[in-house]
């Protein structure tokens, strides 16, 4: 559409990218790519290279690319009614129908979604929603928040402060009062080797609880928590932990944010994480496989009981102050609801948990055995190959060697595209839920071929 040959000199001149190394990128010293089309599991840039990408964008284009059935609906909902809000009691058709197809879908406790843009907009709905209900119940004190070391809840002011990685702290004064940060529950690298899965999730547990009466339990109003840990290093929780975590928060009358953005709409072979792990939030967030990123929505599923106070709340109060104009916006409403449907007509969620099942085993009997690959895990339609220097010791890569994006820059001359997650030299795979066994050949070939050429 755009065919203009300045194009790369506006790029480098003009647009800032998000997470990049501006002043490399300012000088040319890296690569730009300019995208230019999409179909299935593929996309296409502006050079004609067709790659195979392995993480679906931002693990978010569940249906894959170029599907019409929700770019029509994107188009019919923008000639029939392209905007209006949804202040004081307003909707549109398409808010309304995907409120209730969300709520189907929701464990049965769940009753109400408020919509927003982005994941980082609606955790930080919730965290504004979690103060509004304590003060309404009485308790001004019980406003912390406990997140998990290696959790990413987004990069706004107080989701950049949950969000448990450096890079997103550094130099932006960040985290913000009232957050605190807890174990991870990522087994591969605990300290000490000897325990079992179920003993260090009682390790992390006995840790939060420990938090928690350090602080004072009436201090402590929610904890936040993807079901599987994504941005962080994509690592399922070991056995055990979603229980033992539950029931400490139960203990102290502490809420429950799913944060599922990467895990909500199938990811894991499952509608919902909650349903996955036998997690019973108070406030689930969802974005990116609501619409699979056609257009930009999320929302926070609230449970019933969380709303009824919220509701008691504007009784005494009035109106809540709280929304954007964007929330709920019909043409992205309208994505949602043909994306849903696509879900379920394609059995997009029986099919992330078997061909993921397939891909997870096809890297385990490919690069289990290699000696500089430490971890192979996954769930569902996702997958991460952890690379270490030392197997026996657990000793990470010096990470000025920046192993992890070598390997995935040799997957890409490869056509496939994976992502070297932030922290720690792991490639990590979330491709489309539409992914077949011959495509997941695909990517357990040039991943194979691409650690051998970077690790022998
Ligand atoms: C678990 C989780 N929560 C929140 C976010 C933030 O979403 P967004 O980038 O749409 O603000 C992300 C983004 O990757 C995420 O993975």
């Amino acid at each position: 559409m755009f065919k203009n040959d300045q194009l790369t000199q506006w790029d480098q001149d003009h647009f800032f990218h998000a997470s990049t190394h501006l002043g490399q990128f300012a000088r040319g010293e890296m690569p730009n790519r300019i995208m230019t089309g999409g179909d299935g599991v593929y996309i296409t840039d502006r050079e004609g290279v067709r790659l195979l990408d392995a993480f679906a964008g931002l693990y978010c284009v569940n249906v894959g690319y170029g599907r019409s059935e929700v770019s029509n609906a994107i188009a019919a909902q923008a000639q029939e009614l392209s905007y209006y809000h949804s202040y004081v009691g307003h909707g549109t058709e398409a808010s309304i129908t995907l409120a209730k197809m969300i709520i189907d879908r929701a464990p049965q406790h769940m009753s109400r979604v408020y919509f927003g843009l982005s994941g980082s907009d609606a955790n930080e709905t919730n965290i504004k929603l979690i103060w509004y209900y304590n003060n309404i119940l009485g308790r001004p004190q019980k406003k912390k928040i406990i997140s998990r070391w290696r959790g990413y809840h987004g990069s706004g002011l107080m989701t950049g402060s949950l969000t448990g990685l450096e890079l997103f702290h550094k130099k932006f004064d960040l985290p913000l009062a009232n957050v605190l940060h807890t174990e991870a529950p990522y087994y591969y690298r605990r300290t000490d080797r000897s325990l079992s899965e179920l003993e260090f999730s009682s390790q992390c547990a006995a840790k939060l609880e420990a938090m928690i009466l350090e602080e004072g339990a009436d201090t402590i109003a929610a904890f936040i928590g993807e079901p599987v840990l994504g941005t962080g290093g994509l690592v399922p929780p070991p056995e055990g932990y979603w229980a033992a975590i539950q029931q400490v928060l139960q203990k102290y009358d502490i809420l429950l944010i799913a944060d599922e953005v990467v895990t909500g709409f199938g990811r894991l072979g499952s509608m919902f994480g909650a349903m996955h792990y036998g997690i019973k939030p108070d406030i689930i967030t969802i974005a990116k496989g609501l619409t699979s990123a056609y257009a930009p929505l999320s929302g926070s599923i609230l449970s019933d009981a969380f709303w009824k106070v919220l509701e008691d709340g504007t009784d005494e109060y009035g109106p809540i102050g709280h929304g954007w104009t964007y929330s709920a916006h019909p043409i992205c409403a309208a994505a949602g609801v043909a994306n849903l449907a696509l879900i379920d007509t394609l059995g997009l969620v029986q099919n992330a948990a078997s061909t993921g099942a397939y891909l997870q085993a096809s890297m385990k009997n490919a690069l289990g055995d290699h000696p500089h690959v430490g971890d192979i895990r996954g769930e569902g339609m996702t997958c991460a190959v952890e690379l270490i220097d030392n197997k026996q010791s657990v000793q990470s890569f010096d990470a000025a060697r920046k192993v992890g994006p070598a390997v995935v820059a040799a997957m890409l001359k490869r056509g496939v595209v994976a992502r070297a997650m932030p922290q720690g030299d792991i490639i990590g795979f979330a491709p489309p839920l539409c992914l077949s066994e011959q495509e997941a050949d695909l990517i357990v070939a040039a991943t194979t071929e691409s650690v051998v050429e970077v690790l022998g």
